[in-house]
């Protein structure tokens, strides 16, 4: 089944314990990092996504649950535009502490939890949007995460999975994988303390499903309505499907 399997796991709890505490080692300068590595364009990345599901989120008493949400960049952009409030879950807890100062300092009504997405503790069919922010290529296991993003959808409900992906002209890619696989862990490294973190963010963009078969798996996950846009040149891919 695939799944992140950085180097040296043997079995998908090996997986995410490597996940977590590497997230763990950075999450100090993990926004830091994001923001110059990505020349600031992640900001716009989540507040396109917001754009996409505003319908949802102005829904009268829509529940909105972002997962992996970090140190709550998502869960932040997509409050403010919910009136219901929004959960925000992360199996990190550093990750996870981040994101509630931020909460915290801007007053905001986002209700933090800590749960592996793969196994979280809530009831069936009980959100209206489920959202995944470069969360979801470090599952450990891709099928049980749709899974479990549509277990816990209401009927029409939507799930949103921003991720990276690979950009489909050639010579674009060939750019970007100069930067991401040449520089990016050098610098990533410097910035964040952890030459490793930043070695496996290419390595786990390349192993991860291309657009098309990330949509193909939604709907063998009994998604309906799946499609994906690109955002700049198709370094990250936007999915959403409905239930
Ligand atoms: C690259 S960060 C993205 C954070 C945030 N969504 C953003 O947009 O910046 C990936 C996050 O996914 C979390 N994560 C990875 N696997 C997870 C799992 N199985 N359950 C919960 N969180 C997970 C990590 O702890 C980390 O905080």
């Amino acid at each position: 089944m695939r799944g992140a399997s950085p180097a040296g796991a043997r079995d998908e709890r090996e997986a995410a314990d490597w996940v977590r505490g590497m997230f763990a080692r950075v999450a100090h300068r993990y926004d830091l990092a994001n923001h110059l590595l990505s020349f600031n364009i992640d900001r716009r990345w989540r507040a396109h996504t917001v754009r996409r599901v505003r319908p949802l989120l102005e829904q009268r008493g829509a529940r909105v649950l972002d997962l992996c949400c970090g140190t709550g960049d998502l869960a932040l952009a997509l409050q403010r535009d919910c009136p219901g409030g929004v959960f925000g879950t992360d199996f990190c807890h550093p990750m996870l502490e981040a994101a509630g100062v931020k909460a915290e300092r801007g007053r905001t009504r986002v209700c933090l939890f800590e749960a592996d997405a793969l196994r979280l503790p809530v009831r069936d069919a009980s959100f209206d949007l489920v959202t995944v922010a470069f969360g979801f290529r470090n599952l450990a296991n891709y099928e049980a995460g749709l899974l479990e993003m549509r277990r816990i959808l209401r009927p029409g409900g939507m799930a949103a999975i921003l991720e990276f992906s690979e950009p489909p002209n050639p010579l674009f890619a060939a750019l970007y994988h100069f930067y991401s696989r040449r520089l990016l862990p050098v610098i990533g490294g410097a910035l964040s303390g952890s030459r490793e973190a930043y070695a496996y963010l290419p390595e786990s963009v390349r192993r991860f499903p291309k657009a098309h078969e990330l949509a193909e798996d939604m709907q063998r996950a009994r998604f309906t309505n799946v499609h994906y846009e690109y955002l700049t040149g198709g370094i990250v891919a936007l999915h959403r499907g409905t239930v």
